[in-house]
C-alpha cells in the first residue's frame, strides 16, 4: 500500500481544527483560522461532564453550556429562569470532562443586561471559576458596550442573534429578519458584534439566504441552528441530536440516534429484571 492509499484509509479526523494540536484545546484562533480556510465545523450544547466527554473525544471543537439546560437539563420551560449559579456549576463540569474542546459558557438571562460591568462581572466568574474558555451573550446593538469590555479584558465573546431565546417573553418563537428592514438590522448587527470584538456569531432561526449574507459580509465565523447550509458552523443542542428530547423535534433539529427510546428501554428491562428476581446474578454478588 502506498503512503497516499494508506493515508486515505486511515480514519478521518472530523475536521482539521485537530490537527497536530491533540494536546491542547481549540482557541478561538483555531476557529478564525478555520474560516479562512473554509473550513466548516460542529458545536454542541453539554450540560455535564459525562456526555461533554463524549462529545470531546468524538472531536467535536466547541461546546456551549448554553442556557438551553434550562428546558434540557434542569426542567424549566424556558431559559430565563436559568441563574449564574446554574451556569457556572455546569460550565466548570463540562470543563473537567473535557480535553480538547473549546468550553463557551452562556451568560444566563438577567447576568449582563444591566450593562458592561455586570458583565464583566459574571463573565469573569465563568472564567475564573469553572474554567471556560469564551461566554456567549445574546443581542444586537444593546449588547455591543457588554462584548466591547469583556473582549478588552481578554474574555472571548460568541454573540447570538436572529431568534434569542432569553427575550421569548418580547419577541415569541419565529423566524426572525424575514422582513427588508429586519434582514438590515440583523446585518448590521452581526457586523458592529464583529468591529466590537466578538470572535463568533449565532444566527439562531434566521432565513438561509440572509445567514449566507451574513456569512459572507464577516471575516468572524458564523455559527447556524435554523440557519441554513451555508453558516461556517452548525450548533445543535445536544438532547434534539440525540434523541433525547421528548415531543416535536424542530424542523431544524436532525436526530442522530434515539436515545429516549433506547434508555426507556433499558429502564424498563433493569425495572423487569428486578421485579422477576433475575437481577443480580452471582457475577454481580459479592462472596
Ligand atoms: O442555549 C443554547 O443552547 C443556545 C444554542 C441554541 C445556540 O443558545
Amino acid at each position: 500500500m502506498t503512503p497516499a492509499q494508506s493515508a486515505q484509509s486511515a480514519p478521518k479526523e472530523p475536521t482539521s481544527l485537530y490537527g497536530g494540536s491533540r494536546n491542547r484545546r481549540v482557541t478561538v484562533r483555531d476557529l478564525a483560522a478555520a474560516k479562512r480556510r473554509g473550513e466548516k465545523w460542529p458545536m454542541l450544547t453539554a450540560y455535564d461532564a459525562m456526555t461533554a466527554s463524549v462529545f470531546d473525544e468524538s472531536g467535536i471543537p466547541v461546546l456551549l453550556v448554553g442556557d438551553s439546560m434550562g428546558n434540557c437539563h434542569l426542567g424549566y420551560e424556558t431559559t430565563v429562569p436559568v441563574t449564574m449559579d446554574e451556569v457556572a456549576m455546569l460550565s466548570a463540569a463540562v470543563v473537567r470532562g473535557t480535553e480538547r474542546a473549546l468550553v463557551v459558557g452562556d451568560l444566563p438571562f438577567g447576568s449582563y443586561q444591566e450593562g458592561p460591568a455586570q458583565a464583566l462581572r459574571h463573565a469573569t466568574r465563568l472564567v475564573k471559576e469553572a474554567g471556560v474558555g469564551a461566554v456567549k451573550l445574546e443581542g444586537g446593538e444593546r449588547s455591543l458596550p457588554q462584548t466591547e469590555l469583556l473582549v478588552s479584558a481578554g474574555i472571548p465573546v460568541m454573540s447570538h442573534l436572529g431568534l434569542t431565546p432569553q427575550s421569548v417573553n418580547a419577541m415569541g418563537y419565529r423566524v426572525q429578519g424575514r422582513s427588508e428592514e429586519d434582514a438590515h438590522t440583523l446585518l448590521r448587527d452581526a457586523k458592529a458584534a464583529q468591529d466590537a470584538g466578538a470572535f463568533a456569531v449565532v444566527l439562531e432561526l434566521v432565513p438561509a439566504q440572509l445567514a449566507a449574507e451574513v456569512t459572507r459580509s464577516l471575516h468572524i465565523p458564523t455559527v447556524g441552528i435554523g440557519a441554513g447550509p451555508d453558516t461556517d458552523a452548525q450548533v445543535l443542542v445536544w438532547t434534539d441530536m440525540a434523541g433525547l428530547t421528548p415531543g416535536r423535534m424542530p424542523r431544524f433539529a436532525k436526530q442522530y440516534a434515539r436515545m429516549r427510546e433506547t434508555l426507556g428501554d433499558a429502564a424498563a428491562a433493569f425495572a423487569e429484571d428486578v421485579a422477576g428476581g433475575s437481577f443480580p446474578q452471582a457475577e454481580h454478588t459479592f462472596s
